[in-house]
């Protein structure tokens, strides 16, 4: 999934600072306390003992169940193939996201859009009459999920949609299953605020990567939250969002006080931070609170892609410095 501050193309430079920091990791537990669409956490599923993931959005929940959660290798082709067999029908989605149900809103083509809830509906369908097991559940709609962004008639996030379907858009549907990593590790997956969760949970490494400016992750993908929930509520204006959570991470008069927060309430050895020089937060002020708490150092890395809305609203890729701030805590 192309997510706004994913980390797949600064992963080496992560992994690499942090076994550089803290050194034989197999042992460890390793904490991905903004985890989106799972992408460090994976990497290190492989390299630490344990995982914990958390993320204040439904969706990344899901995403993180499967791919996080499930440490066996998901046979479930039958199960997709039955779901890509499925005929469409008249839901939730087709109704208020597809432009022929007459909702002005153009996401999906109608095709598509009932596909999405003929699939989502056998889904919960299955799951009420345990005709499937809960990773199960969590498998068929994290692929869901994954298999409905190749088709959404985006710029790139789910801010607002095209007026003309695009090429990717006009692709039928094909659920595809996204395997979880299956080596047996003790994972554990939460769907919380981050510094709620920090008082509860203790490891060894705790990697940090809030939203570093305004933009809301609620707001960009609502759509992936509506098929993830597939509650009822009322779409509002002309991009059809629902209510989302505002996170303080994206507020500038309150980021300072809830990071340091956080980083008083961790039970970790090790924290590493990646944030943009671009961010709410200045260097210094990241530097003056994490040094209070220990060892501190920072390290940078040029030239990462960011997200950047032209005239045509298409999101173009730029150059930026993105820093790791690290921190060997001392109690
Ligand atoms: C920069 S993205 C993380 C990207 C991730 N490392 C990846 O590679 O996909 C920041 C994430 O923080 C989550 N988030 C924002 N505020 C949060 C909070 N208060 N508690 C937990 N998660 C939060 C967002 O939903 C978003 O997925």
């Amino acid at each position: 999934m192309n997510y706004i501050g994913s980390k797949k193309k600064l992963l080496k430079f992560i992994e690499y600072s942090i076994l550089d920091t803290a050194g034989d990791i197999k042992n460890y537990t390793f904490c991905d306390l903004f985890a989106g669409t799972g992408t460090v956490a994976k990497q290190f599923k492989t390299l630490c003992h344990s995982v914990i993931t958390n993320d204040i959005e439904y969706y990344s929940y899901i995403i993180n169940r499967n791919i996080i959660g499930i440490s066996e290798i998901m046979e479930c082709e039958h199960l997709i193939d039955e779901l890509n067999q499925l005929k469409g029908i008249d839901g939730f989605i087709y109704n208020n996201y597809c432009m022929g149900s007459n909702s002005k809103r153009n996401y999906f083509t109608d095709k598509n859009g009932r596909k999405i809830d003929a699939i989502r509906v056998k889904i919960k369908e299955w799951k009420n009459d345990s005709r499937i097991t809960e990773n199960q559940y969590y498998h068929l709609l994290a692929s869901l999920l994954e298999s409905v962004d190749k088709v959404a008639n985006v710029a790139s996030v789910y801010g607002a949609f095209l007026k003309k379907i695009k090429k990717s858009a006009s692709n039928e549907i094909k659920l595809k299953s996204i395997q979880p990593i299956s080596n047996n590790k003790k994972c554990i997956v939460y769907n919380k605020d981050a510094n709620e969760l920090i008082k509860n949970i203790s490891g060894d490494i705790l990697y940090l990567d809030p939203p570093y400016n305004a933009r809301q992750y609620g707001a960009n993908y609502h759509i992936l939250n509506t098929i993830a929930k597939y509650d009822y509520f009322v779409p509002k204006g002309i991009t059809g969002l629902r209510n989302y959570i505002t996170s303080d991470y994206c507020r500038k008069n309150v980021v300072k006080d809830k990071f340091e927060d956080l980083i008083k309430n961790s039970k970790f050895q090790y924290i590493y931070l990646s944030y943009s020089n671009e961010g709410l937060m200045s260097l210094e002020e990241i530097e003056n609170i994490m040094s209070k708490y220990g060892k501190y150092e920072k390290r940078t890395m040029k030239f990462y892609p960011r997200f950047k809305a032209d005239k045509n609203r298409e999101y173009t890729a730029e150059t930026t410095t993105e820093y790791l701030h690290i921190l060997k805590k001392e109690y």
